[in-house]
Parts: structure tokens; C-alpha cells; sequence
């Protein structure tokens, strides 16, 4: 609805408006139906329905829900939400049965119901699509692990590594995320169906079937806290919040490498775009949208946690503000994981410039430093500022540090006027990278190590 057309309604259709959430929580029909049908059962197993009475609902249900997916069913605000317009056109069909569902049940565990088995259902989905994300970080790094690049800090060319390890980061950021969708999905796997409206039923219910039923570790423990709860969704928040935030992460990356001055990556013409005032343009949109987008999932975190700020217990309607961000952040990831896996998969890297930027900024200058350390068993200090003198001889003939002869060396500072020629060695980019053989470090072979423990860990998960 328009504003104009609010604003033209009578009180009574707007508070219908205000009130009802079928126009957005219609995406819980399926969980609604499943959550139903499973509750019919039970009853029937404990003799509150009769065998005919479930099998009417039951196959009733599925009428609806065949009459949803065909664009039979209609959608109006008179039932106010999707939980009441399935059980309104449920009875419209079966009669009579249709008016024993509701036995035993409140809304208020219904949502609750429907809602989590939504997140618990996306949960598993998203942690596929971390799971490929990982899998294509780790090719790419495979491909890369004698690849020079700048590592920085600060922005500011530090120490070279290889660009497999580089990517490398990633992967595990992206299995930290995998591994806390993986801790949430065990530790909301309870049903609150049988919850009832906050303090449980004197109908002689079994939970622990309609638990089973719709594949939950458990029933939930206590009924107030069920119906008030909603962490869960919280936490599927916070998780898409972290993972995109690690998205824009890489995307700020991909921006940057793609830049005229960087030029380390291409990104495929697939996935850049044109600008339409400047012919020579090449743009990239779809890095900037993955990094943008981050913001609209930090606020539907941030929005769900002030709606459950300082609410009394137990259900209150303000929690029906709780679907349309989790909706919203769970699209927004599903998307954004589908394309940044493809943007990584289709850039084209330029080895040749990655490597000729090595060449700026002295990044082997710590070698110096740790050769004299070990090998003339310096104090670390006093390397540390014989080695500003070699860089600012190097800076003076322009020239990086591992580009100076040895007598251009030996004449920076007198205490290393005799300094051994093998030193040069070690000032070599590449064996610069190699050098970094402690664990989790950058050497080649280091990273080879941490590839087969990534293999092993996607053959495992
Ligand atoms: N549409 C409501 C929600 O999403 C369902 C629960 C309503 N319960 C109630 N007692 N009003 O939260």
C-alpha cells in the first residue's frame, strides 16, 4: 500500500495494516504447513484427534499449500498473518476438523515454531555456500603458492608473500563462519511447539514427537522462555553480519587490485560494468555493491536487538519485527556468497605485476635485520638501525634493498663495512617469502601445509 492510499484508508483498514505481518511472513508458509501437519500427528497419537480428522487436515494442508505455490491463494490482510490464514482456508476446505488444529497450540509457539525452523533450515544452507566459498579460495590459492605479492600494513608494503597465502586468509575466515553457523544450528535445535501461549498445556501432549517430527534435537525446556526467545535469530544476524563483514573484506581487496595503480587482478567482464559517461570505463559494481550491502545486514542486527531490548516477559507483539531483517540479511548473504564465489573464480590474475610491486618499499629490509641477528648475533636493535642506513642508501641511488650490490651495502654502515656477499641471498624476495617457515607463516612450503589441511577439512565437513 501507498502512503497516499494509508493516508486515504479508513482507521480500521489502517490499523489492519499496521497490525497484520501476512505480507511478509507469508515466507514461513511451508514451515507453517510442516510445523502443522506434524502437530495433527501428535494429537492423533495421543487420541486427541481421530485417524480421519488428521488425514482430513493433513490433506488439507497440503491443499493450501499446493493453492499457495500456484498463486490460488489469497493473500489479505484480514487474517493477519500467515499462521491464521492457513488455518482460515484449512477450515474453509475441511469444515469441522479444521477447527481442532488449533487444540493445544498458541500462536505464540507457532511463530516461534515456524520462524526458527526458517533459521535453522537457512542455516545449513548458507554453511553449504561458505563451504564452496572455502573450496574455491583454496584452487585459486593452489594455483598461487609461488605467486609474489606485497603483504602490507598499514597499507604500506611490508614483507612479500605469496598470493595462495594471501587467499589463504580468507579460506579461514570464511571457515571460522562456516564452523559458527555450524555451533548456532546445535545450540537452537529445539522445538518450541507445545509451548502454548506461555506456560504449556493441560493437554496431554507429546513434545518430544512433533520434535522429532520436524527434525529438532529436542523440545525446547521451558515455555515462558521459548515463547519471549528469540536469540536464534539473533544469531543467524550475527552470523551473516561477520561473514558479509569478511566479504567486504575481499571485495575492498578486489577493488583495490583492480585499480589502475594496483592492477594486480582483472575482474571479469561478467562481472564489471560500464560507465555511462565515460566510454573507457571499466567499474567495479560488484565488489562495491558485496561491500555496501554489509551495512544493511549490520542494521537489521542492530534493528532486532533494540526491538528485544527491556521487553517484559513473555510473548509481545513487538516481536513481530523480528522476520522482515532476518529475511532481508538472509537474502542479502545468499546472493552476495553466490556472487563473490564467481568473481573469485573468474578473475584474471596478473602474476607479472603483483610481483614487479614487490620490488617497491624494500619489503625484504626485516632480512637484513634478522640475517645480522642471526648470523653476527646483533642485538635486534642495533640491526634494526644499521639496516635504516641501508634503505636510505638504497632510497638515495633509487634502488630497492634487494637491488643493492654488496659494496653498496657494506658502504651504509660501518659496522657491516665486511659484511659477507651471502647476505644478498637473503635479501632476495622470493627467498624472503621462503624464509617464513614457522607455522601458520608464509613460505611455500608453509602454505602448501596449510592447503592439505584445508583439503582434509573439506573432505571431512
Ligand atoms: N504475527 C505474530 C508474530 O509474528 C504471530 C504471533 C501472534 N500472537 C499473538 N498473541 N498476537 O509475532
Amino acid at each position: 500500500m501507498s502512503s497516499e492510499q494509508i493516508l486515504k484508508n479508513t482507521n480500521a483498514d489502517i490499523l489492519d495494516e499496521f497490525n497484520a505481518s501476512i505480507m511478509f511472513d507469508k515466507e514461513l508458509y511451508t514451515q507453517d504447513i510442516k510445523g502443522s501437519i506434524a502437530h495433527s500427528q501428535m494429537l492423533c497419537e495421543q487420541g486427541i484427534l481421530t485417524k480421519e480428522e488428521q488425514l482430513e487436515i493433513e490433506n488439507g494442508l497440503f491443499q493450501v499449500k499446493n493453492e499457495i505455490e500456484t498463486d490460488q491463494f489469497k493473500f489479505s490482510l484480514e487474517y493477519e498473518d500467515i499462521h491464521m490464514a492457513i488455518e482460515n482456508r484449512l477450515t474453509q476446505i475441511i469444515g469441522e476438523p479444521g477447527k481442532k488444529l488449533h487444540t493445544a497450540r498458541s500462536r505464540n509457539d507457532q511463530v516461534a515454531t515456524d520462524f526458527r525452523l526458517y533459521v535453522q533450515e537457512k542455516t545449513l544452507k548458507i554453511k553449504d555456500q561458505l563451504k564452496e566459498l572455502v573450496s574455491t579460495f583454496v584452487e585459486i590459492s593452489n594455483k598461487h603458492t609461488t605467486t609474489l605479492i606485497p603483504g602490507m600494513t598499514h597499507l604500506q608494503h611490508a614483507q612479500p608473500l605469496n598470493f595462495g597465502y594471501h587467499l589463504l586468509a580468507y579460506a579461514n575466515m570464511f571457515k571460522r563462519d562456516f564452523q559458527r553457523f555450524e555451533s548456532s544450528y546445535e545450540r537452537n535445535n529445539y522445538c518450541p511447539l507445545g509451548s502454548a501461549a506461555l506456560a504449556g498445556t493441560p493437554h496431554d501432549i507429546n513434545r518430544g514427537s512433533t520434535s522429532e517430527k520436524l527434525g529438532f534435537t529436542a523440545p525446547t525446556s521451558h515455555a515462558m522462555d521459548t515463547v519471549s526467545d528469540r536469540d536464534f535469530a539473533l544469531e543467524i544476524l550475527f552470523n551473516i553480519s561477520t561473514s558479509m563483514m569478511h566479504v567486504s573484506r575481499i571485495a575492498e581487496e578486489l577493488v583495490t587490485w583492480s585499480s589502475y595503480e594496483f592492477q594486480f587482478i582483472r575482474i571479469s567482464d561478467e562481472y564489471a560494468t560500464t560507465s555511462s559517461i565515460m566510454p573507457q570505463k571499466k567499474n567495479p559494481d560488484v565488489p562495491e555493491l558485496l561491500r555496501g550491502k554489509t551495512g544493511r545486514v549490520y542494521g537489521n542486527l542492530i534493528s532486532l536487538f533494540t526491538v528485544m531490548k527491556a521487553l517484559p516477559l513473555a510473548y509481545n507483539k513487538d516481536t513481530q519485527e523480528d522476520k522482515e531483517g532476518v529475511f532481508d540479511s538472509v537474502k542479502t548473504i545468499e546472493i552476495s556468497l553466490k556472487i563473490l564465489n564467481e568473481v573469485i573464480k573468474t578473475m584474471i590474475v596478473n602474476n607479472d605485476k603483483m610481483e614487479s610491486a614487490c620490488k617497491v618499499g624494500h619489503l625484504s629490509a626485516t632480512d637484513l635485520a634478522d640475517f645480522l641477528v642471526k648470523k653476527k648475533n646483533m642485538p635486534f636493535r642495533t640491526a634494526y638501525y644499521i639496516t635504516k642506513d641501508v634503505v636510505e642508501k638504497a632510497n638515495s641511488l633509487d634502488k630497492d634493498i634487494s637491488e643493492l650490490s654488496i659494496s653498496e651495502i657494506r658502504e651504509s654502515n660501518d659496522e657491516i663495512k665486511d659484511i659477507d656477499e651471502e647476505l644478498l641471498m637473503y635479501l632476495d624476495l622470493r627467498n624472503s617469502m621462503n624464509a617464513r617457515t614457522s607455522f601458520g607463516g608464509t613460505s611455500t612450503i608453509q602454505t602448501e601445509n596449510q592447503l592439505k589441511d584445508f583439503e582434509n577439512w573439506l573432505k571431512n565437513n
